[in-house]
């Protein structure tokens, strides 16, 4: 069976192997007839928040639900209450106006949209700049395309800070593409106005596109969130993704938008138009429902998770886990312990261990990529006492080890 090479190389993922995993767990303590003496699975895992979304948007649907037109296919042009109501926000939020007709886009979510991105912006064999580590979707998306990646490493003794002089002038005068994405996922750091800003300025001087992935935008816990839109350049060649799924916790629901450059925002449109239609005129009642009626809603999100990361740090470090406090929401990254690594365990090894001693399921940092190798990834995505119950039993097993 022909198969290609771009799916070989995508490989199985973090996410999904993960998923193999808990099965497996779960699956044992049923087996071994012994359910009630393994502990239950606490999955931390996923950036997939416990956290209800608004009511106002989930009334919105349910409502529009009954619309005929809500079981149509949904060309662009219906789309346009929606980006009209993404163009109200940018004001609100930035205070910049934004044409909803040739610079706002509905995506499926901001993962698509890192996937499809480098199909409209690059050609076989091209480069591009990826973070490392960096969200799976981002270096997925170019392989998909068939580009070949320059990784920018972070690094913990930087603050996770990108530094761009890394690169020589040479190499990015190859690159036709560069993904970032600040506040950052896997590492919690929300990075800075002026990093981006230092990229949008390489970005002009080698004309290529910058991506800036920004679902974490209201999400920072210290500091405001840094964003594309902010720069007075993003015009030029800048796109920036935002989501529902964390700001109204909607990701399930699959809404996202892009803003950006017109000729990108133009390109999209024509490779989605390829791949599908729009989601349904229902789900886009819900998001503009949330734009519009709960824009306190992730203020609400920032002080739950503020006490789950506070609450969890302290914890963590109760229970012996190294860990700093993280400048955003929803993630701790911690490194691998020096015991764990002494006994041979690297990020994948040490997660797959942990959960099937305790029950607790993390997501190793080696799928984020090489860069991630030798952390962990924990999702603050359940409430205080059970993630205290889980640094609890992360404490017992290390002193086990
Ligand atoms: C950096 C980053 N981009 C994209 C996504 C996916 O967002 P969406 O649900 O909008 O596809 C995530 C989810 O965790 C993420 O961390």
């Amino acid at each position: 069976m022909p198969i290609s090479e771009r799916v070989a190389q995508l490989g199985s993922g973090v996410f999904s192997r993960n998923d193999a995993r808990k099965l497996v767990y779960v699956q044992g303590g049923r087996g071994s007839g012994g359910l009630n003496e393994r502990p239950a699975l606490l999955d931390l895992s996923l950036g997939s928040t416990d956290l209800p979304p608004p009511p106002a948007a989930i009334e919105a649907m349910a409502k529009r639900l009954h619309h005929p037109a809500s079981a149509s296919y949904c060309l662009h042009g219906a789309t346009l209450p929606f980006r009209e109501a993404v163009a109200a926000w940018a004001w609100r939020r930035f205070g910049i106006t934004v044409d909803p007709e040739t610079e706002v886009q509905l995506l499926v979510g901001s993962q698509e949209a890192t996937a499809h991105l480098p199909l409209v912006v690059t050609d076989p064999g091209d480069g591009a700049l990826l973070l490392d580590p960096c969200y799976p979707s981002h270096r997925g998306g170019l392989i998909l395309a068939s580009v070949r990646p320059t990784l920018l490493p972070l690094r913990a003794n930087q603050g996770w800070r990108p530094d761009f002089g890394h690169l020589p002038a040479s190499v990015w005068d190859q690159l036709k593409l560069m993904v970032l994405g600040f506040p950052h996922n896997p590492t919690a750091t929300t990075g800075d106005q002026s990093w981006l800003d230092g990229a949008m300025a390489r970005a002009i001087d080698h004309d290529l596109v910058l991506a800036h992935d920004n679902p974490y935008v209201d999400l920072a816990l210290d500091g405001e969130a840094p964003a594309l839109l902010r720069h007075p350049d993003w015009r030029r060649q800048g796109i920036e993704f935002f989501s529902f799924s964390k700001s109204w916790c909607l990701g399930g629901y699959r809404l996202a938008f892009a803003i950006g450059a017109a000729p990108l925002i133009a390109g999209l449109r024509q490779l989605k138009s390829v791949v599908d239609f729009n989601q349904t005129l229902a789900l886009q009642a819900g998001a503009i429902a949330a734009l519009e009626q709960a824009p306190h809603w992730p203020q609400q999100l920032r002080e739950v998770y503020r006490q789950r990361r506070d609450g969890m740090v302290r914890a963590l470090l109760a229970a012996g886990w190294s860990v700093s406090q993280p400048s955003m929401a929803l993630y701790l990254w911690l490194e691998v312990p020096p015991v764990a690594k002494g006994r041979g365990l690297d990020s994948e090894g040490c997660c797959a261990a942990l959960l099937e001693a305790t029950g607790v399921c993390l997501t190793p940092g080696n799928g984020f990529g090489p860069g991630g190798e030798g952390w962990l990834r924990l999702a603050l995505v359940h409430p205080l006492p059970e993630l205290e119950a889980a640094a609890a039993r992360m404490g017992a097993w290390l002193g086990q080890l």
